[in-house]
């Protein structure tokens, strides 16, 4: 059952891991049917990670009308589309090339090469095919050091106001990344941060009750006007107060 935490953010505990991923994987259907309802297609920014991948190899079994599918990245690793590393390749072999979605409609973030000409040009892409609205669901995990997409602690994407999408220097991992910033997410219609299993039990509490401006990235999701849905299983809330 949907709660709200705060002003800015929702939560949902979906029972156990399965239960929790048919939740999110109901909720993703759910979004992309309403989309495409209004506004005609469905435009996701797809995350990488182990929950959004379970949430992929479902989607890749259901009845889905690809034509009208969108796909974008919140974020990728400066690593070529057949790296096991990367998440285009991710998304992409865990279940969604089964959703026959034309490929003029998947935009991998080219993140492997020019990556700062090439975040120019993404935000391009978002501005020019999605318009103002920008998403209509912006797919998140959570790092146990409370980075989201790749906004990581102290990265300088962090500090970035007016760009939707950067090439962010990520010290701890000694290399670059390009992701979507907290003014792309902001503007879009919904996001939704995915975190299941015990590991996550400890910086999830520490991530919603921080401040805003706390030094977990992903404590700034979400905003009283587009208020982020966390989907956590029993494991990752169960420290929740
Ligand atoms: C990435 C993701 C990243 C991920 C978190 C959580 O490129 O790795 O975008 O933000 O979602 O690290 O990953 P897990 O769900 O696998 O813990």
């Amino acid at each position: 059952m949907l709660k709200s935490w705060d002003e800015r953010r929702d939560y949902v505990v979906g029972g156990n891991a399965k239960q929790t991923i048919d939740f999110a994987v109901e909720h993703w259907i759910h979004c992309a049917e309403r989309a495409i309802q209004q506004r005609g297609r469905f435009a996701v920014a797809l995350s990488g990670g182990s929950t959004p991948k379970a949430i992929y190899e479902r989607l890749g079994k259901e009845k889905l009308d690809g034509a009208k599918i969108w796909l974008f990245w919140s974020d990728e690793r400066a690593v070529a589309p057949d790296h096991p590393d990367s998440n285009y390749r991710m998304a992409m072999e865990s279940g969604l090339r089964q959703l026959n979605i034309p490929q003029s409609q998947i935009f991998r973030m080219v993140a492997e090469k020019e990556i700062e000409k090439n975040a120019s040009d993404y935000e391009e892409k978002i501005r020019h095919y999605l318009g103002k609205h920008l998403f209509d669901l912006v797919m998140l995990g959570v790092g146990e050091d409370g980075h989201t997409a790749s906004l990581f602690p102290h990265s300088p994407a962090l500090e970035e106001t007016e760009r939707l999408v950067v090439a962010n220097p990520i010290s701890e991992k000694k290399s670059w990344r390009m992701t979507l910033t907290f003014t792309c997410i902001h503007q879009s219609f919904h996001s939704v941060v995915y975190a299941i299993g015990s590991s996550k039990s400890m910086i999830v509490p520490k991530i919603l009750d921080a401040a805003i401006l706390s030094q977990f990235p992903a404590s700034r999701i979400g905003t009283p006007k587009q208020k982020a849905l966390w989907i956590l299983d029993e494991d990752a809330a169960k420290n929740l107060k």
